[in-house]
Formats: C-alpha cells, sequence, structure tokens
C-alpha cells in the first residue's frame, strides 16, 4: 500500500526514534508534521530537511495542544492518515526505591505518555476515521509488558498504552488500525549515558545489539503499509526478553 500523499504527525520528531520515523515517513512521500515540546531549533531544522513538512512546537501534556496540534495540520494539509504517538518522558528511579517514585512523579510521566497521547488520539480520531484507512502507532516499551525499565511509573504507563492500543483497535476498526512497538533498547540521546545497560544488552540479546532508531522506523513503516495488521504490540528488541 503506498503512503504517498498522506500526511504524518509524529510527536517528539525532534530527536531519536521519533525523527528517525519523520524521516523514514518522508522518504515514503508522506507530508509529516514534525513536533516536540522544548527542541524548537532542532524540530525546525528537520522539517526544513523534508518536503513539505511543518514543525509545530508544544507539550502533548498541554491543555488545548492536542487540539491545536490536530487543527493546524487539517489548516495546511486538510487530511491526517497517521498519527505517531512517540512522545514520551520518564525519570530513573531504581525500582526498590519507592519513596522517590512519589505520586508527582507518577502524575507527571502518565500526564505525558498516557493522557497526552490519549488526548492526541481523540482529537484526531474523525480527521483519521475520515480516511477510510487511518493509522495510530504507540511507541511504548519492552518496559511496558516486562517487568522492567527505568521507573516503575515509567513501565506502568507504558503498559497502561499497550493495554490502550488493544482497546482502540477492537473499536477503531475498520477504519482506523491501532499498533504498538515497544523497543527495548534504543540507542538515542534518551539512552546516550547507559553503557553498562548497553553493554550487558549487546552480551544477552541474541541479535548481540541495542536497537538503532532506524530499527524502529523500518519497523513503523511495515506496520502503516499493511492494512490487515491492527491491536498488535510489536516487541522490537532483538529477542533480548528471551534471555532475560
Ligand atoms: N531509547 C530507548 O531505549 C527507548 C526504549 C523504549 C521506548 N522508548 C520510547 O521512545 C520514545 C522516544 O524516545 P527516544 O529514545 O527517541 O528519546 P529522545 O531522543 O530523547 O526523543 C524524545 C523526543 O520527544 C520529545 N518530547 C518529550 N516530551 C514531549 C512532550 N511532552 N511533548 C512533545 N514532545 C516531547 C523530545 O523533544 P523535547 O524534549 O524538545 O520535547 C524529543 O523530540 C519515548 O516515548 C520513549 O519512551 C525509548
Amino acid at each position: 500500500m503506498a503512503l504517498t500523499g498522506q500526511v504524518a504527525i509524529v510527536t517528539g520528531s525532534s530527536s531519536g526514534i521519533g525523527e528517525s520515523i519523520a524521516r523514514r515517513l518522508s522518504a515514503s512521500g508522506v507530508k509529516v508534521v514534525v513536533n516536540s515540546s522544548k527542541s524548537a531549533a532542532s524540530g525546525e531544522q528537520i522539517a526544513s530537511e523534508l518536503a513539505d513538512s511543518i514543525y509545530i512546537q508544544g507539550s502533548i501534556a498541554a491543555d488545548g495542544f492536542a487540539e491545536e496540534l490536530v487543527t493546524k495540520t487539517l489548516e495546511r494539509y486538510e487530511r491526517l492518515d497517521i498519527l505517531i504517538n512517540n512522545a514520551g518522558t520518564t525519570r530513573v528511579i531504581p525500582h526498590s526505591d519507592t519513596d522517590q517514585a512519589t505520586l508527582e512523579v507518577w502524575r507527571e510521566i502518565f500526564e505525558v505518555n498516557v493522557f497526552g497521547t490519549w488526548e492526541l488520539i481523540r482529537q484526531a480520531r474523525a480527521a483519521l476515521e475520515s480516511t477510510g484507512d487511518g493509522k495510530v502507532i504507540n511507541i511504548t516499551s519492552l518496559a511496558g509488558v516486562r517487568p522492567t525499565g527505568s521507573s516503575i511509573p515509567y513501565a506502568s504507563s507504558k503498559a497502561a498504552l499497550n493495554h490502550m492500543t488493544l482497546l482502540l483497535a477492537a473499536t477503531l476498526g475498520p477504519k482506523v488500525r491501532v499498533n504498538a512497538i515497544a523497543p527495548g533498547l534504543v540507542d538515542t540521546p534518551w539512552t546516550a549515558d547507559w553503557d553498562q545497560i548497553r553493554t550487558n544488552y549487546s552480551k544477552t540479546a541474541p541479535m548481540l545489539r541495542s536497537a538503532k532508531p532506524e530499527d524502529v522506523s523500518k519497523a513503523a513503516l511495515a506496520l502503516l503499509e499493511n492494512d490487515y495488521i491492527t491491536g498488535q504490540i510489536l516487541l522490537l528488541d532483538g529477542g533480548f526478553s528471551l534471555r532475560h
């Protein structure tokens, strides 16, 4: 299925996985709305390098921003085919340190990863449905599937997003397909100083390496192009969880 001419919003696409997805979609002929909450210069730069792309700054957790993002996309392109919910946040807290994982931390993480993502899907639904094959991909995490990850609130937020993916896929078909990609360790600025974890990963995973952002964007393209796939949580961990 050709994606040429379609329109995508990729949240958190000034860096890492989101940037790679934005670039790959653009190379496939998709018009991409690049987004980030703070890094405006990088976002503007990436959008300027992609054909017919715009950058819209704002946090997906900010009041009213989800509606603004969809409205501005429709004003510019008059359609929305693809929503990639990639923006996310965490706090690195050892799982045993329950004192540090305060309700404030839980709220901060859920505001972005769960509530912000939900609100964007809610605002985008009508436009996605009107294309007849709207597509949502949530970037979740291995941490949402197995008892691992940078903190318990983060892992729980990704588990919520995985389940939301299944519930929405069951609800929104056939007009909208909803899938998730749950990566293990990916080499991005987010994990730049996770050297010990990366070394362990490279020894343990059957694929003997952590993922590159391009591994995730290739998987995203495959899910988008196959119009029979919905309700899947694609564990993209190089087999790490088989041995860990
Ligand atoms: N790297 C990994 O090992 C890994 C593994 C599993 C899952 N993931 C997931 O993959 C996603 C991307 O992570 P990454 O590793 O590519 O990180 P990254 O390189 O740090 O990129 C994160 C992107 O999200 C943006 N962002 C953060 N909060 C935002 C918000 N509230 N609203 C809009 N944009 C926001 C950031 O820009 P601003 O800071 O300017 O907003 C940036 O563009 C996250 O959801 C993460 O949980 C990553």
